[in-house]
């Protein structure tokens, strides 16, 4: 069976990564120090995969730490999600994202080439095609600085990349840039666990309908698009998660490959809260607020590429994924009565 090493396996997309990779016949090997996930997480994970998985408490800017799993297990690939992302906290605490984010990085990619580990997923982002002329992107539309500190980890970290793929490295390379996440797993056993106030749409949403927040704060009802409200490219968690899987099985000549992680289709804020209401019934208190600093107007995936090459395309529908992320919340509430 093949081993792979998922850093962050804890976290939301990491998470729902290793239920996908059990049920196609990997082992996943976590290591996570927890500081932005819980052991809810790691329960469910139990009962999805039926412990098939090993969890290894550790800082992956710990070298020694990260090398010492190496010395006792063998990896057939990396996926490496372990980082911050929370563009708001960037901006204020800067270079803790920088450390976290870029030494855990380097980290990881020494070990890819110090212990020949033959194949590498990196989790990047579209926040590295910065404000785009064209609202649909491709992997080929230029990159542009993006607008937060948590951004440039994501575009300094594949710069990164490519500099190592400069000179011939014996692994492969697989930047997946996701768009917007959201939803939960199904079963309701695993699903995002924000720390404090959410600063994403989705969770705001669904803790806003669980009564935990007293309404949502529509950030800006003046962009160019049609209702007013910014356009993102929502992807269910569950097909982001799948694609992982997928890069896992892709062979190319090409050491270094960048797919686009997005179902294709923009969003409105409004749209999501009309959506949400359908899905739970609820009529969704929001506010109409000012422009969040460093939003962009729309963006959205273009994915024919994922989809011819990558073999990937997702299978779910934001409807699907709001229901979804609404079951999680409500197995939360319960919970925690
Ligand atoms: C950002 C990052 C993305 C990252 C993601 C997860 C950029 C350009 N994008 O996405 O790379 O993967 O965070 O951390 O850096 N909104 C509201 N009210 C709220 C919250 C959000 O109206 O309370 C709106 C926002 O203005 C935006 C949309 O909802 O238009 C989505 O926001 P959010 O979920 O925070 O994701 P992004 O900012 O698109």
């Amino acid at each position: 069976m093949k081993q792979v090493l998922v850093t962050g396996g804890a976290g939301y997309i990491g998470s729902h990564t290793i239920v996908s990779l059990v049920e196609q016949g990997f082992y996943p090997i976590i290591v996570d120090d927890l500081r932005n996930s819980s052991r809810v997480i790691l329960d469910g994970l139990a009962e999805l995969t039926v412990d098939r998985f090993l969890f290894i408490p550790i800082d992956i800017c710990d070298k020694e730490a990260l090398f010492r799993v190496f010395d006792d297990h063998t990896f057939d690939a990396i996926i490496h999600f372990a980082a911050y992302k929370s563009v708001g906290e960037s901006c204020e605490v800067p270079l803790q994202y920088y450390q976290n984010n870029l030494i855990g990085l380097m980290n990881v990619l020494e070990a890819c080439s110090r212990y020949s580990i033959p194949k590498f997923v990196f989790s990047s982002s579209c926040t590295v095609y910065g404000e785009p002329d064209q609202k649909q992107v491709y992997e080929t539309t230029p990159k542009r600085l993006p607008e937060s500190p948590y951004g440039f980890t994501k575009w300094m970290g594949e710069q990164i990349i490519e500099d190592v793929h400069r000179n011939s490295v014996p692994f492969q390379t697989i930047c997946l840039r996701y768009f917007n996440p959201i939803g939960a797993h199904p079963s309701g056993l695993i699903g995002e666990l924000p720390v404090g106030i959410p600063n994403n749409l989705l969770p705001y949403i669904t803790q806003t309908a669980a009564g935990i927040r007293s309404h949502l704060t529509v950030f800006g009802n003046d962009y160019p698009t049609p209702d007013g409200t910014c356009i993102r490219d929502y992807v269910h968690v569950n097909d982001v998660a799948d694609a992982h899987v997928r890069a896992l099985l892709f062979t190319s000549e090409n050491p270094l490959s960048v797919f686009n992680i997005g179902t294709g289709k923009g969003t409105s804020v409004l749209e999501m809260i009309q959506y949400f209401n359908e899905v739970s019934g609820m009529d969704l208190p929001y506010h109409i607020g000012s422009r969040r600093a460093g939003d962009i107007t729309e963006i959205f995936a273009n994915v024919s590429y994922s989809n011819a090459t990558l073999g990937w395309r997702a299978k779910r529908n934001v409807k699907e994924a709001l229901n979804d992320a609404w079951n999680w919340e409500k197995r939360q509430a319960k919970s925690n009565d």
